[in-house]
């Protein structure tokens, strides 16, 4: 087991209308003055952003509200947040909405303490360490980024297409609600990506070099069948609260470091991802299920083993009779099959309604090692070529 650090400070308040504790959630954090922000319709339509805003208001709070944060958002909208916070003089940022609204709220969080930097060059590409940021609360109302208790947060620059993260413990949300009923609404896709995401958030940990962390290798399989069953529970019955509320506490622990505990991280599926979302701006958890096929046949020989103790442990396959290559191929099949069953694509022309020419896989190939200046994952090390070769496995 490698040496780690485990922080997890985010309070969570789960469970039916504990989205009325906004306000004195947020007073406990020193709030006065509030920038609420939301994303499209949804908040509005549910009436949600209502009982929230009258919630702070009851609780003696001002508040301000920026609308408009689109899926995979953008850092123009950030900017301008930036800006709004800072005229309104807010002291707390409030999310309502799922990963794309909560990482706005937490690069908003971080350019608002800090107005002499710049959001992008100095914050998001690192050239500043930082040492402050406003605080963000979360009211959640998808299952699938676990942005709400994550040191993470993902941008796209709009004029370069570029999607990056960036990760501090100072925009780790102070607190989460989570409500399951809040989900209700949610469109039938939209789950489907979230289980996606939040199985993606536990096998890009699981695959690391490091397989012999027995508890951590526990919580990981035990979360996988949890999400494997409860994905599709809720699939077939919408509105099921206790298969929402799985999905919605699973979402949290998959991504608050716990699935990958004392091994580093992987990734690399997240990356290959990255670059569909930016370039064609596809749903996250669906660019995930489109490329992890792909990613784990050619990952595979680095070590089947791991592979087949997934396929044994997660799907309940029987290994009896068969080499580790063949149940690791088994459990490759079973995998993309569940994503199928769900509605969710396992390559290019599903995901993007045509394979691609050999031109965009080089500009996705480019994107994905940051113009040469990286190489992904940790299962196995993948530079340019092992990234063309994937994208190629995934084109059809
Ligand atoms: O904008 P509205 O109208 O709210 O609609 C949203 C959006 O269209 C809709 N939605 C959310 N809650 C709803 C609802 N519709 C009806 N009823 C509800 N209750 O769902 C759509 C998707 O929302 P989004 O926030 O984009 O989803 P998700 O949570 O999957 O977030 C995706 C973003 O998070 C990043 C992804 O890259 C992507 O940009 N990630 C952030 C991470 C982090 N900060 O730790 C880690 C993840 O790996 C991920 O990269
Ligand atoms: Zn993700």
């Amino acid at each position: 087991m490698q040496a780690f650090e485990f922080y997890s400070p985010t309070k969570i308040i789960f469970g039916p209308g504990t989205e009325s504790q906004v306000g004195t959630q947020a007073a406990a954090w020193g709030a006065s003055r509030v920038l609420v922000v939301y994303g499209g319709k949804s908040a509005v339509k549910s009436g949600l952003l209502d009982r929230v805003v009258s919630a702070l208001h009851a609780s003696g709070m001002a508040y301000d509200t920026l609308g408009g944060v689109h899926p995979n958002p953008h850092l123009s909208l950030v900017r301008d947040g930036i800006q709004k916070a800072l005229d309104f003089g807010a002291d707390f940022l409030l999310a309502i909405g799922g990963g794309s609204v909560i990482d706005t709220a937490k690069a908003i969080a971080d350019g608002a303490a800090n107005p002499e930097l710049d959001i992008w060059e100095d914050i998001w590409l690192q050239k500043v360490k930082l040492e402050k940021a406003l605080p963000v609360g979360v009211v959640l109302t998808i299952p699938a980024a676990g942005s709400e208790s994550s040191e993470a947060a993902v941008l796209t620059k709009d004029e370069t297409l570029e999607k990056r993260s960036y990760r501090s413990d100072l925009q780790r949300p102070c607190f989460a609600i989570m409500n399951p009923e809040l989900t209700f609404t949610l469109p039938p896709y939209q789950v489907s990506c979230g289980i996606v995401d939040i199985m993606m958030h536990t096998m890009d940990r699981y695959f690391n070099p490091i397989t012999s962390n027995e508890l951590t290798n526990e919580i990981a399989e035990g979360l996988l069948r949890t999400v494997i069953r409860n994905g599709r529970r809720a699939m077939e019955h919408p509105g099921d609260y206790q298969a929402m509320s799985e999905l919605m506490w699973a979402g949290s622990l998959s991504h608050n470091g716990l699935t990958g505990l004392g091994g580093p991280m992987d990734f690399a599926t997240h990356q290959l991802g990255h670059e569909l979302s930016a370039r064609f701006d596809a749903a996250h958890g669906a660019t995930l299920s489109a490329m992890w096929g792909s990613w784990a046949r050619y990952c595979l020989d680095t070590n089947p083993a791991r592979f087949a103790q997934f396929g044994q442990q997660v799907w309940g396959l029987d290994a009896a009779g068969k080499t580790e290559q063949e149940q690791a191929l088994a459990a490759i099949e079973a995998t993309e099959d569940y994503f199928r069953s769900i509605g969710m694509p396992t390559c290019l022309s599903e995901l993007l309604g045509e394979v691609q020419s050999p031109e965009v896989l080089d500009t996705l190939t480019l994107g994905c090692t940051f113009h040469g200046q990286r190489t992904i994952g940790s299962f196995r090390v993948l530079g340019h070529a092992d990234i063309l070769a994937i994208y190629n496995l995934a084109n059809h």
